[in-house]
């Protein structure tokens, strides 16, 4: 398994494109098991995890376009509309493979996906996935591991209530919402969730013909149709990998120029790091809801402490939580971090204390009490956003880290090293030799 060495206090300089979104990416793929027509995908991350949605939908007889070359589209199709069986194999690999579900029953009438099990951030239940199937008409039950999803007769519409105790589900959404644009009559999802990704997937779905209203809103109206046709359509930038690459220049006082940044979607995460004293600023001439240009700058070289607490999109992202963490272990006094998504979802705050950050940790929430200087440490890397975490503080610590099993972070990031070299960062891939790489189950 590779490891990253990072030789820290470079502070990062100049410019990046931001690239598309790897979780608006997963279930747009995943939509092409609703016709037999080319969706073609423009904008995809080159990922491990894409690299493995791809192996999904190859078993389960949509074919690929090549895709090797960079920029280069993926053009996805049906050619055999009879498989029905995710396997464990693959599901163990990714979680997000059940967004599969809701568009191969729908499809198809028939779905057998493994339940992905256990993750790394915490109990990952799928019963509202479930729940909202159920309420389609669906008849699952549970064989060997596998859930089983039956709708011989097609699927109908129903009103649906997506909430669970940590607020609605994204995937969950992905899922029933890719059912029910081809269940018969009306489905009106009550408490959807309204990430950018789910907007993302009701742009392609309502390119390939579906009705579709109140995406991004709590309340999503589906009018069912018979068929859907193929589409056209760009991936919407990755507001997550947006906001650790700020991240990880405000850490380092460094300055940078970012392009494609999805800015409307990201106003949580820019509250918290004005608050902080960073300022990212769109370039003129910035239409509303569109991607641009941003400059990042911190204010001064004090960081000021903050609270962040986790929420439902449009409040501050799960998903960014573990790289501002590591941000304030360097502001001048006492934050407070509090997870409200995935109360577990602490796994950095071990590997930061081994780089000198004061961290106190009960339940939920951290106190984070910053300090001067984080020090370089050998340090492991556990899920995708803690592996995020770890870098950014290795780029602004003293000395050397050495950063273990980052093929988390190639899930979740194109080609990083390379990028941050680019931008000024000393960091280096050392690759495991071959005997000893065995890849891991990656759940998260
Ligand atoms: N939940 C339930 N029941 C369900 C589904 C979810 O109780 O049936 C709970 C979860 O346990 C959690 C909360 O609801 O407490 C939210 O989970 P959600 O279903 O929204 O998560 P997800 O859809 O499985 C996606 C992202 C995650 C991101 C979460 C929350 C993808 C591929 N994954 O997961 O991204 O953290 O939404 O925003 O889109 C990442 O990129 O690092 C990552 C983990």
């Amino acid at each position: 398994m590779d490891s990253f060495l990072i030789t820290g206090g470079q502070r990062l300089k100049g410019r990046l494109a931001v690239s598309g979104s790897k979780n608006a990416a997963l279930p747009l793929m995943a939509a092409a098991l609703l016709t037999d027509q080319p969706v073609t995908l423009r904008n995809v991350p080159r990922l491990r995890d894409i690299r493995n949605m791809i192996g999904l939908l190859g078993e389960l007889g949509v074919e690929a376009s090549p895709w090797n070359e960079p920029g280069e589209p993926l053009t996805l199709r049906t050619t055999d509309p009879t498989p029905v069986h995710a396997r464990y194999d693959i599901v163990k690999t990714m979680r997000a493979s059940i967004c599969a579900l809701g568009p191969m029953l729908a499809g198809r009438g028939h779905a057998r996906l493994a339940l992905p099990g256990g993750c790394a951030i915490g109990p990952r239940p799928v019963d509202l996935h479930l729940r909202g199937l159920r309420a389609l008409g669906a008849r699952i039950t549970l064989n060997a591991g596998d859930v089983v999803a039956e709708a011989p007769d097609g699927l109908r519409g129903a009103t649906i209530f997506l909430g669970g105790p940590f607020g609605s589900t994204v995937l969950g959404t992905a899922n029933i919402l890719s059912a029910a644009v081809l269940a018969r009559g009306e489905t009106i999802i009550e408490s959807a969730a309204c990430e950018p990704e789910i907007v993302d997937l009701a742009r392609l779905l309502t390119a390939m013909g579906a009705h579709i209203e109140g995406a991004g809103s709590p309340r999503i109206t589906i009018h069912g149709v018979d068929s859907l046709h193929g589409a056209d359509h760009t991936v919407m930038p990755d507001r997550i990998e947006a906001a650790t690459y700020i991240m990880a220049a405000a850490a380092t006082n460094g300055s940078l120029t970012l392009d494609n940044c999805p800015y409307d979607d990201l106003l949580a995460v820019l509250d918290r790091l004005d608050e902080i004293g960073v300022a990212v600023t769109p370039h003129k001439g910035r239409a509303p809801q569109r991607p641009c240009t941003v400059d990042v700058e911190c204010r001064s070289r004090r960081l000021a402490p903050v609270q962040v607490t986790t929420q439902p999109h449009p409040g501050f992202p799960t998903d960014v939580q573990a790289q501002i963490m590591a941000l304030l272990c360097l502001a001048d006094g006492h934050s407070v971090v509090t997870e409200k998504i995935f109360p577990e979802r602490f796994l950095h705050v071990a590997e930061l204390q081994r780089m000198g950050a004061q961290l106190f940790r009960q339940g939920p929430t951290v106190i984070v009490s910053g300090v001067p200087n984080l020090v370089g440490a050998p340090v492991m890397a556990s899920d995708l956003r803690a592996s995020a975490s770890l870098v950014i503080a290795a780029l602004a610590a003293e000395g050397e880290t050495r950063i273990d099993r980052v093929y988390h972070l190639d899930r979740g990031y194109e080609t990083m090293e390379t990028r941050l070299t680019a931008l000024g960062a000393h960091i280096e891939r050392i690759e495991a030799p071959a005997t000893l790489s065995h890849p891991a189950p990656m759940r998260e």
